[in-house]
């Protein structure tokens, strides 16, 4: 499997299972533009199984290595970013586990159990990364339990391991040259923004510029029937170049923090 082949089975899982962000792709192809990822991002716990240690092992493999490390103290989250050695074209990939140590004896539970189902090959295998929700079909009581402590996890329960979002470049993108003119055209197509903490996360002084629409709902089965939820969502993200005349290449923590909130649940 190459790199390439690995961001494109991510990328067809993550259209195939959320319609509207193919939606988006493809408004921005329709105007010419050409669409890179500036990162794709993972969402884990922090059980030794399944943690950031594991999901990164494939990317490793392929050439990356671990870069900046980042602490959000609010969520009770780790991450790490990764960048790729030598192809400067490669994504970013942002990994981030929840600390469940900081949560109910419910969600703990909940997290040991879910894991336990998983076979170890699985657990050990490349095809993790794409493996969704591998415990098997969510219950519905649980997740909304889960979600009174922690969104993230109750997605992460939903989900699984997949592509959490990709990330526009707008660095790439030619018409649509600032962050402004990229969630005006998301705004004027009816996707909504997600606006926790202002539309735009981050400055030009702080090199790093992002905003993301609010993951759509789709129908997921649960054990107990079907319900719509929010899947996965889109972010775009513009980098400006640092006194020596390199583009940033980190994360802000802070920034990240209102960008989880994409995956929030709201009313339709
Ligand atoms: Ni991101």
């Amino acid at each position: 499997m190459t790199l390439e082949d690995i961001f494109n089975r991510l990328w067809s899982d993550y259209t195939t299972l959320n319609p509207s962000v193919q939606n988006v792709y493809d408004l921005f192809t329709n105007e010419g533009e050409t669409v890179l990822n500036d990162h794709i991002a993972f969402r884990t716990f922090d059980h030794d199984k399944v943690n950031i240690d594991v999901l990164s092992r494939v990317f490793l493999e392929k050439g990356y290595e671990a870069k900046g490390q980042y602490v959000f103290e609010e969520k009770h989250l780790f991450a790490k970013h990764f960048e790729h050695k030598t192809d400067k074209s490669a994504p970013r990939v942002f990994i981030s586990q929840l600390k469940t140590k900081d949560f109910s004896r419910f969600l703990q539970e909940t997290v040991e159990a879910v894991v336990d189902k998983v076979p170890e090959k699985d657990l050990n295998s490349d095809n993790l990364i794409f493996s969704g929700n591998i415990w098997g079909t969510p219950d519905y009581k649980s997740y909304l339990k889960l979600r009174e402590e922690s969104e993230y996890a109750a997605w992460v329960y939903v989900y699984g391991f997949r592509a959490n979002h990709f990330t526009v470049s707008i660095n790439g993108l030619k018409k649509y040259d600032t962050i402004e003119k990229v969630n005006q055209f998301l705004k004027d197509n009816e996707f909504l923004m997600n606006s926790s903490g202002g539309e735009i996360k981050g400055t030009k002084e702080e090199l790093l510029q992002q905003s993301s629409i609010m993951a759509n709902h789709i129908n997921v089965e649960f054990t107990d029937g079907v319900y719509s939820i929010p899947g996965c969502y889109y972010e775009f993200a513009q980098r400006y170049p640092d006194k020596n005349g390199e583009l940033y290449s980190g994360f802000i923590a802070k920034s990240a923090d209102k960008i989880f909130e994409s995956t929030n649940y709201y009313k339709k």
